[in-house]
C-alpha cells in the first residue's frame, strides 16, 4: 500500500488551507513540433506520485503576499511560481485579501518532476478555498495555463493525456497502482534549453503503444512502451546524465522498463510491485549518483 496519496491533497485547518502537491513522472513525451510562438507542441502522458511539496496558507490582517520557504536557494520573490499564482489570482479576482504562505520544498528543482508547476497549482487551489474566490475548475485551468505548460496538469491528476503546449489537458483512468524507483542526479537540466537544442526530424512516435499499455493496466507492456523525445536531447547537454541511465540499465530484470522525466535530469525504473522497487532502490542507493526515492501512483 501507498503510504500518502498521489494526488494533490487540500485539508482545511483551523489556520487556514494545508495542501500536498505531488510530483509528476512523463511515461510519454513526443514533441511534435515547434510552434510559431516559440513553445512546442507535445503530446505526453502524465501521472502524479506520492512525492510531495506542503504548502501551508493562512489568512492575515493585511493585503500582503508573505511567502516563506524552508528551502535556502529558492527565490522569495515574483521569480517564484507561488508568488507569480498568488498575484495572478488576486489580480483576477480583484481581491484585497492577502495571505501568509509556507512552502516545504520536497520535491527536487530542475528534475523533470515538476515540483514548482505543482506549487503553482497548490497556490490555485489554496487561495481560491482561503479566499473564497469561488472560481470554477475552468477559471483555475485557465489561470493555471498562463503560469506555466505543465501546472493545468495538476488540478487534474492522478493521470493525465496532455496537448498543446501540454496545457490541454484530458484525464485519462488509474486502473492499477504503479511502482517507481527514482534517481535525481545532483546536475538540473532547464526546461527551456533542453527544447532549446532539440532538433526535430523523422517520425513521430505514436502514444497508442502507451496508452493501449496503461489502459490495459500491463506493467510489463508498458515499461515496454516508455518514451521520451527530450532523454537524448539532455544527456547530450549534460553528459554524466548517460551515467544515471547506466544505474537504471544495471538494474535489468528488476525494471520493466527506464525513461528519464520532462526534461530531466529525473530517471525513473517502473516495477512490479513495491517491494521489486524498494530492492531496486537499495542497489541504486550504493552507487551514490544522486537522490534516489520509491514512488507509487495509483486509483
Ligand atoms: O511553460 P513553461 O514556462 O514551463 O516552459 C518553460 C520553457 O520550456 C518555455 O519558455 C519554452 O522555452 C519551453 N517549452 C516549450 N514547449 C513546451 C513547454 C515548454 O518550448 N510545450
Amino acid at each position: 500500500m501507498r503510504e500518502a496519496p498521489c494526488i494533490m491533497i487540500i485539508r482545511p485547518t483551523s489556520e487556514g488551507v494545508h495542501i500536498l502537491a505531488p510530483a509528476k513522472l512523463n511515461l510519454f513525451l513526443e514533441v511534435e513540433g515547434k510552434r510559431s510562438d516559440g513553445y512546442h507542441e507535445l503530446t505526453t502522458l502524465m501521472v502524479t506520485v506520492d512525492w510531495h511539496d506542503e504548502l501551508q496558507f493562512e489568512q492575515t490582517a493585511g493585503d500582503a503576499i508573505v511567502f516563506t520557504c524552508d528551502h535556502p536557494t529558492l527565490p522569495l520573490d515574483a521569480d517564484n511560481l507561488v508568488v507569480r499564482a498568488a498575484n495572478l489570482l488576486r489580480h483576477a479576482t480583484s481581491t484585497a485579501q492577502g495571505a501568509k504562505i509556507h512552502l516545504t520544498k520536497r520535491i527536487p528543482s530542475q528534475a523533470g518532476l515538476a515540483g514548482g508547476s505543482s506549487d503553482a497549482a497548490a497556490t490555485l487551489s489554496g487561495l481560491n478555498t482561503l479566499w473564497d474566490c469561488r472560481l470554477t475548475q475552468a477559471d483555475l485551468a485557465n489561470l493555471a495555463a498562463q503560469l506555466g505548460s505543465d501546472v493545468p496538469f495538476f488540478l487534474n491528476g492522478p493521470a493525465a493525456i496532455c496537448r498543446g503546449r501540454g496545457e490541454l489537458v484530458t484525464p485519462v483512468p488509474v486502473l492499477r497502482e504503479y511502482h517507481f524507483v527514482l534517481l535525481c542526479p545532483p546536475t538540473g537540466v532547464p526546461t527551456a534549453l533542453a527544447f532549446r537544442h532539440l532538433k526535430l526530424s523523422g517520425h513521430r512516435r505514436s502514444l497508442d503503444n502507451c496508452l493501449n499499455a496503461w489502459m490495459a493496466a500491463d506493467p510489463q507492456r508498458l515499461g515496454h512502451a516508455l518514451f521520451n523525445r527530450l532523454q537524448p536531447v539532455a544527456e547530450q547537454l549534460v553528459p554524466r546524465l548517460t551515467q544515471t541511465r547506466d544505474a537504471l540499465k544495471s538494474l535489468g530484470p528488476l525494471l520493466d522498463g527506464h525513461l528519464m522525466s520532462g526534461s530531466g535530469s529525473t530517471y525513473f525504473g517502473l516495477c512490479r510491485n513495491g517491494a521489486v522497487a524498494h530492492a531496486a532502490a537499495r542497489k541504486l542507493q550504493t552507487l551514490e549518483q544522486g537522490i534516489v526515492r520509491v514512488v507509487a501512483c495509483g486509483p
